[in-house]
């Protein structure tokens, strides 16, 4: 064991996770942990509450469940907030969202009905499939930013809060391209103050957050946190961050099939994927200027894990389409079809067909949990700025600048937790293991 690891102030007190957005998954997210505080369910699909780490070599044995390891808030210290555009509160917005059974929704109504957003920032421009009554007005977006952040302390205040996480869970906004605005604080600010076009209202939020302290995760493709501007200021205000674009579905399954495939140095023609999905998400979705940013964030995976400039050979010349679809009748319930054409052995060509029926809310709820308890983590043992070690939830994971984004999962969940093991003093897994045969 390493002498010492970092000092990591403990988990007392109660956590506020702010929800940006009440809809699908916000709503699966905090059922979820209401059903599993009573002891309705498991918390299937959570690192934090099911994983385990390996400490020291195979023959120590050595092997706590994650939540033992580091100090994570409990789940019965965790209150919720949130903001959106309509006035339904969380049991009715799940109802509405029909990823859960009504019968489970029924014992946990009381906590869900008591949940209700406060008033949204937002702007339609930027979501062009929605309309709602509940937001805010001011008359410019400093000002907005300013009602977030008294919100925020009202939230913290009036629910006796020792710490706050926020995350977006809002909906996709439209293609931006950071532009001027975006590089410094100082043009950020003014460019508030001037009601800038370029300045979104999940930029918006990520402000107040980062102002206020509070970490913030960004579940979407749109840049929100992701600009020069943020990240310094996040710096500055000593404030972990991380982004974009929860990991489900089919990108999970492209980084889980992927390095597979490279381990085995077998070739790409060609990988094509598309979903029919009929939530509010994917209804979004539906407009092409949503869809545009969905689709930069799902085609940037394969590329960086295989390589095509390290293997010509094999990923040199392969084609990747993305498509969604909007159909209703699916609902939540997405499908999912990749169709991927591979070579191997004399260039000889074999398919490979994955028809993956998924729940979009039900992958997504418990990374929700598990962001809001390591950025709490991190923000307690004084880990400030991008947080690339939570690449793990993540299509698009926000980096340094200058360094390309770890995709392979199995790649971003060593580095997660080997962070963890540094945080804790203990040595890090290389899995050479030589001195067994010493
Ligand atoms: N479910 C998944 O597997 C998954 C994976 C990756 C990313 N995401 C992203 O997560 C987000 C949430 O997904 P969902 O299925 O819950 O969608 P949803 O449409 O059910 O919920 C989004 C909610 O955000 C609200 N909203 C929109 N703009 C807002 C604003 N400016 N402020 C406050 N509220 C606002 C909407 O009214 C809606 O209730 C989407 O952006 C989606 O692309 C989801």
């Amino acid at each position: 064991m390493i002498e010492k690891g970092v000092e990591i102030a403990p988990a007392n007190g109660k956590l506020g996770i702010l929800l940006v957005g009440l809809g699908a998954v916000s709503t699966t997210f905090v059922a979820g942990v209401e059903a599993i505080k009573r002891d309705l369910s498991k918390p299937i699909g959570s690192l934090t509450q099911m994983g385990t780490i390996r400490l020291g070599k195979r023959t120590e044995n050595r092997v706590p469940k994650i939540k033992e390891f580091v100090p994570l808030a409990e789940l019965e210290d965790i209150v919720f907030g949130a903001w959106d555009i309509f006035t339904d509160n969380a049991f009715d917005a799940a109802m509405k969202a029909g990823v859960l059974e009504k019968d489970l929704l029924n014992q946990v109504s009381e906590q869900l009905s008591s949940l209700k957003p406060m008033s949204a920032v937002f702007e339609q421009k930027f979501v062009k499939r929605l309309d709602g009554e509940n937001v805010k007005t001011g008359k410019n977006k400093m000002e907005l930013a300013e009602q977030l952040m008294a919100e925020i302390a009202d939230f913290k205040q009036a629910n006796g809060c020792e710490r706050l996480v926020m995350i977006w869970a809002a909906s996709t906004e439209i293609f931006l391209e950071p532009s001027e605005v975006h590089q410094t604080i100082e043009a950020f600010e003014k460019a508030m103050y001037d009601n800038d076009a370029s300045i979104a209202p999940s930029m918006i939020y990520a402000y107040a957050a980062i102002k206020s302290g509070i970490p913030f995760a960004n579940g979407a493709p749109n840049l929100s946190v992701d600009i020069p501007a943020l990240v310094k200021l996040a710096e500055d205000e000593a404030v972990p961050i991380c982004g974009k674009d929860f990991k489900t579905g089919q990108t999970l399954m492209k980084t889980i099939i992927a390095p597979g495939l490279k381990a085995r140095m077998l070739g790409l023609d060609g990988w094509y994927s598309t979903n029919i999905l009929g939530n509010r998400d994917g209804e979004v979705l539906d407009d092409p200027e949503s869809f545009r940013t969905k689709e930069e964030s799902k085609l940037s995976v394969l590329e960086q894990i295989l390589q095509p400039e390290v293997h010509p050979d094999l990923y040199g010349d392969f084609s990747h389409v993305v498509r969604i679809n909007y159909y209703p009748p699916r609902g939540d319930n997405k499908e999912g079809w990749d169709s991927i054409d591979i070579f191997g052995w004399l260039g000889y060509k074999m398919q490979i067909k994955i028809d993956f029926l998924c729940r979009d809310s039900i992958l997504a709820a418990p990374l929700c949990l598990d962001l809001a308890l390591f950025l709490d983590l991190a923000q307690r043992a004084k880990m400030k700025g991008v947080q690339e070690w939570l690449s793990f939830y993540f299509k698009s994971p926000q980096t340094a600048r200058g360094l390309y984004p770890e995709h392979d999962i199995f790649i971003q969940l060593k580095k997660l937790k080997n962070t963890l093991r540094y945080l804790k003093g203990e040595e890090l897994i290389t899995q050479l293991g030589l001195d067994h045969y010493d």
